[in-house]
């Protein structure tokens, strides 16, 4: 696949604007030929939520962008009615960082038997012939390429699960691009339903499903997935098993919809707990939930678990 040829812009620096001086400068900016400014935004996350908040300073960095060259004397001018900001003038190169990415990514052995093969590949030789242990994915804008510790310690979990016992029923919370839901229902599992608070995820999760039914020997080993528009609290169904690939900010926040989902005697995994701070999560969920703690691993510095709910 042939990229876009790299072309460059220029992007002026900006440090220390007084806010109060934001749209003025801006003006200024525009005025000699700029594409575009833009703040460079401070970040805070306070309770390990996927969106932080914006932190608003009384004084400011920006980034100006220009597509050719702003003159010296341009620049010398904004210094001289913006005093007190520093401006360093940087060249960079247009890339398509999509198609960049692309470039590096191979079909990789995912969590055995299933090999993860990007849409635009073949499997290579080395992969299973089975074609249902062949999960392609187009990465789109979501999470889930299966690269992520995260997410190998999930379908690790998930597999050993459904080779000890047969499950009807599994929901994906946080589904990404659908490749946990689609090595769940690759291996028998009935009714599989994905869901994720982010429209990006859930259409390239029904993207990512299509193009496997598309590719797959035996479509009827990947129908049937649903990511139906819809938030954990808004599922009244109760499943086999419940997985969340979610980092544990998040699983705290919806621990108790999640056990809602799950039927009694049913396993929950969870993933995308940091080892930092696993002892004292697991404790806590365990106790709000009621949820037993069958086992632990970790990866890196990412911690997983299986949890049982008791039966009725
Ligand atoms: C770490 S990714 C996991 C993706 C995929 N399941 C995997 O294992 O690779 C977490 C996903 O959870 C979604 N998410 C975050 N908070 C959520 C919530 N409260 N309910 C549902 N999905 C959520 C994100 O949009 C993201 O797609």
């Amino acid at each position: 696949m042939s990229s876009k040829p790299a072309s460059q812009y220029f992007r002026l620096k900006v440090l220390g604007l007084d806010r109060s001086l934001e749209d003025d400068f801006s003006t200024s900016c525009f005025a000699m030929g700029a594409a575009g400014v833009a703040e460079d935004l401070k970040f805070v996350q306070a309770d390990l939520r996927y969106d932080p908040d914006v932190v608003e300073t009384p004084v400011l960095d920006l980034n100006v962008f220009f597509e050719t060259s702003p003159s010296e004397d341009l620049l010398l001018q904004l210094q001289s009615e913006y005093p007190k900001i520093r401006i360093e003038l940087l060249s960079e190169e247009n890339r398509d960082w999509l198609e960049e990415w692309k470039k590096g990514f191979k079909a990789f052995l995912f969590a055995k038997p299933f090999w993860v093969v990007p849409s635009w590949l073949k499997p290579p030789a080395e992969a299973p012939s089975n074609p249902d242990h062949i999960l392609y994915v187009e990465p789109g804008m979501a999470f889930g390429t299966g690269t992520h510790e995260t997410t190998r310690l999930a379908a690790g979990l998930i597999i050993e699960e459904l080779g000890r016992k047969v499950a009807g029923s599994l929901l994906d919370v946080g589904t990404g691009t659908g490749v946990l839901a689609l090595v769940a229902r690759r291996l028998g599992v009935q009714h599989v339903v994905g869901i994720d608070n982010d429209p990006e995820a859930r259409r390239t999760a029904r993207e990512n499903l299509e193009l496997n039914v598309a590719r797959a020997k035996d479509p009827a080993n990947t129908v049937g997935i649903e990511i139906p528009d819809k938030n954990v609290e808004d599922i009244e169904e109760q499943f086999d098993i419940v997985v969340a690939n979610i980092i544990d900010g998040v699983l705290t926040i919806i621990q108790h919809e999640l056990n809602r989902t799950l039927k009694p005697g049913g396993r929950m995994i969870l993933s995308g707990v940091l080892t930092d701070r696993e002892s004292e999560f697991y404790a806590n969920f365990t106790a709000a939930t009621g949820l037993k703690l069958l086992e632990k691993r970790t990866d890196g510095e990412w911690s997983a678990a299986l949890l049982e709910k008791a039966q009725g």
